[in-house]
């Protein structure tokens, strides 16, 4: 059967004729060609890997048209190094989103979204002190910086429903937290973390390990993992402490923070019975690679 006669009829929200729009004047009049169909949106900072395949695929599957924005947004960045020396592929991208059947790749310049005179990467937002822990402090001004992009981007796009994986635990806490706050009629679908076979959660910062450190990586959420078996059968500060050095016997890793947090308010727990549900978190460095993972305890 042809492509396109097998596309239509199995997969109908496939789109064969992909746009790249780098302004937003020509997204606006790209969005409007797609008419009254459901929008669905995946914001990226672009180095798209399977673990993004596996959102735009969803979003394929459930929405009539699907954007993904591919901008690496300088205002998330609190390390300059961090965000110079993030991988930019532009057409890789490219060809990697449209094999997926997105409609849209926005992929716009920093002028674009922050234009000189406004005041778009200055506001300052409520996140409902969902930054207070985790990656918060160690990473100043990181969540308001993505709040900042993120609601840009949802105010170009107006999607209908946004797709985001939970890799970025807190990050998605967040976005569901400033949704609601501020009235966005947008429905935040949460995806599993998308792991390769040995395990490692899929990121685009795994791409800058050199190959002892890509070999150690797994070591990540082997450790973390076994925190499964450890609820209720230790205090969690020894529980901590067990995963902390489970990671940090690999000498090429160096744990940053692990938390054991609850999963609503992500505030670190003491007690196991302290939150109906708990998540592991935690940040771990590879050489300079710094790799985030977390897992659902109970
Ligand atoms: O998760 C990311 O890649 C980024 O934080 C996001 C949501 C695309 C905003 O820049």
């Amino acid at each position: 059967m042809q492509k396109t006669k097998f596309l239509r009829m199995f997969a109908p929200n496939f789109i064969l004729e992909m746009k790249v729009v780098k302004t937003l004047a020509e997204f606006d009049s790209v969005r409007k060609t797609l008419g009254d169909k459901t929008i669905g949106f995946v914001p990226t900072m672009g180095a798209l890997h399977e673990g993004h395949a596996s959102l735009i695929r969803r979003a394929v599957s459930e929405c009539g048209a699907v954007v993904v924005s591919d901008f690496v947004n300088p205002t998330q960045f609190n390390n300059k190094n961090d965000f110079n020396t993030y991988p930019r592929v532009l057409e890789e991208d490219s060809a990697f989103v449209k094999a997926l059947g997105a409609a849209v790749l926005f992929a716009p310049s920093v002028e674009e979204m922050y234009p000189a005179g406004t005041d778009y990467d200055k506001k300052v937002f409520d996140l409902g002190g969902l930054d207070k822990y985790g990656e918060g402090p160690r990473r100043p001004g990181h969540f308001n910086g993505m709040a900042q992009v993120v609601t840009r981007l949802f105010d170009i796009v107006r999607p209908d429903m946004a797709y985001f994986g939970e890799k970025d635990y807190q990050q998605l806490a967040i976005i569901e937290y400033f949704v609601k706050k501020l009235g966005y009629g947008i429905k935040i679908v949460r995806c599993p973390i998308a792991r390769g076979a040995d395990g490692l959660a899929l990121s685009s910062r795994n791409k800058l390990l050199t190959p002892a450190q890509r070999e150690a990586a797994p070591n990540i959420y082997r450790s973390i993992s076994k925190a499964v078996d450890m609820v209720g059968k230790m205090s969690v500060k020894e529980a901590v402490k067990a995963v902390t050095e489970l990671i940090d016997s690999d000498s090429r890793l160096r744990t940053e923070y692990v938390e054991i947090v609850d999963a609503s308010t992500l505030r670190p727990v003491a007690d196991w019975n302290e939150a109906g549900h708990l998540r592991l978190t935690c940040a771990v460095y590879a050489g300079q690679v710094r790799l985030i993972d977390n897992i659902a305890l109970k």
